[in-house]
């Protein structure tokens, strides 16, 4: 099948590379000249796992090609997928006009048939919104259909999730369109669900935000563990054993991140004050994040009282392990939090993007963790790094000032670090003092 895919970023940029490898032609439609320079020339503009070879297959069998030219773009394919942002506006609704610009742009391409699929995570009535955008700029209903398709991609895990993931869904309103995106879809084996727009759409937020709630209230009981003596890991390993419940995102630590959870929830707090709905479960999600994840920086006001001109070591910037993004990380909160209380903050991540740098100009930058160390009083472990959980805590003892480490992603084995005679603070495995 022929496809256009609009934007280029994350999610677009992963659409386009397997849709490729799976037979078909793609065209990535991108606006950052930048952008695409890079990717024609096989350079991945994103860290993930298995897309530079992707990318590069692609490129070499001529099934991709990455371009500024909509009109091409969307003259040329059957199928048109949106994957462009939809960030959060600052009261937490979804900002849906690179859609609408899209769809501004295309409306005078199409003069015959093609299924447009919103990919990007948008408001329940977004199918209906760019149906009646579509009309009313003239474009005429037979010459298109709408159908949402939400993705359901772990970032690091992104081309796994897509080839193998648990289920596709697809919203739509027409036999025409369901028929053409069920063809697109076959090869992949994967269980599909056919259903009304507005249920598609609501699918996304409801994954997000019940895997969001998952992880918030582990982090209660986590922190409660730590006051009762009771250990988090059996805890949610018994609770996974229960096949109702299901080991996953049983994980404590310092709250999620990324680009997905913080505004997915919200997006659907706000969704459901549109139509008189009060989410009460998903609002206690968000403020137990908001809560857990500057934990830390409560746990070293109770330990040092003041901590102004303390030296502090932040291990980990990105949201997670293996990737680069930042975006929405436990991490800048608490930069930011202890930059308000004064402290001298050093900071070490493998793998960040240099966005942090723009964020933070005034915090001290390492390429090696142990050189972070030197002369801090306290380390802040706030990503799942491997290299975090193989620390050397000698070396550690060494480079540090009467350490006190605040291990927020429970990487350390508790058994090291008791053994070194380090004060040591967990999500729900011990607070050795
Ligand atoms: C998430 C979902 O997992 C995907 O299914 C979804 O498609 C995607 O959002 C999206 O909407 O696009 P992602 O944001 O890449 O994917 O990250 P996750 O691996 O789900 O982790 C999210 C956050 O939760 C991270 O900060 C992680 O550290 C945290 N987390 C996860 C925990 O604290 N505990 C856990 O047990 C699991």
């Amino acid at each position: 099948m022929n496809i256009c895919v609009i934007g280029g970023g994350y999610v677009g940029l992963i659409t386009s590379v397997v849709f490729s490898k799976m037979g078909n032609k793609v065209i990535c439609v991108e606006k950052n000249i930048e952008k695409i320079k890079k990717l024609n020339k096989g350079i991945p503009t994103i860290f993930e796992e298995g897309l530079n070879e992707l990318l590069n297959k692609s490129l070499n069998s001529k099934s991709i090609l990455f371009t500024d030219n909509l009109k091409e773009g969307v003259n040329k394919s059957d199928v048109i997928f949106i994957a462009v942002g939809t960030p959060s506006t600052k009261d937490g609704n979804v900002d849906m006009s690179q859609i609408t610009n899209v769809i501004n742009e295309i409306s005078s391409f199409i003069n015959e048939y093609k299924v447009i699929v919103n990919k990007s995570t948008v408001p329940v009535g977004s199918q209906k919104y760019v149906k009646k955008l579509l009309i009313e700029n003239g474009v005429n209903p037979k010459n298109f259909d709408v159908v949402s398709n939400p993705e359901f991609l772990r970032e690091g895990k992104a081309i796994y999730d897509f080839l193998h993931g648990d289920r596709i869904v697809i919203g739509h309103d027409s036999e025409k369109a369901k028929d053409i995106i069920k063809k697109l879809y076959e090869p992949f084996k994967i269980v599909t669900i056919f259903t009304t727009p507005e249920t598609a759409e609501l699918i996304k937020y409801a994954s997000n935000a019940f895997l969001s709630t998952k992880i918030s209230f582990i982090n209660e009981i986590a922190n409660l563990c730590n006051k009762v003596g009771a250990d988090i890991d059996t805890i949610s390993y018994a609770l996974g054993l229960d096949k109702r419940i299901s080991p996953q995102f049983l994980k404590p630590g310092i709250g999620f991140g990324g680009s997905c959870f913080p505004k997915d929830t919200i997006g659907l707090v706000k969704i459901g004050e549109r139509y008189g709905s009060d989410f009460k479960i998903v609002k206690s999600a968000i403020k137990v994040n908001e809560y857990q994840r500057i934990l830390p920086v409560k746990v070293l006001l109770d330990e040092y009282k003041d901590i102004k001109g303390k030296i502090i070591s932040i291990l980990g910037l990105t949201f997670k392990s293996e990737t680069d993004d930042i975006r929405e990380s436990p991490s800048l909160y608490i930069i930011e939090e202890l930059l308000k209380k004064g402290a001298v903050i050093k900071a070490y991540d493998p793998m960040a993007s240099n966005e942090i740098k723009k964020l933070f100009p005034d915090i001290q930058y390492f390429d090696n963790l142990y050189d972070t160390l030197l002369d801090s009083s306290s380390m802040i472990i706030c990503t799942d790094w491997k290299e975090f959980s193989n620390i050397d805590l000698e070396v550690v003892k060494k480079k540090m000032k009467n350490p006190f480490i605040i291990d927020g992603r429970n990487v350390l084995d508790i058994k090291k670090v008791e053994k070194n005679n380090i004060n040591y603070y967990s999500i729900g495995k011990g607070y050795i003092k």
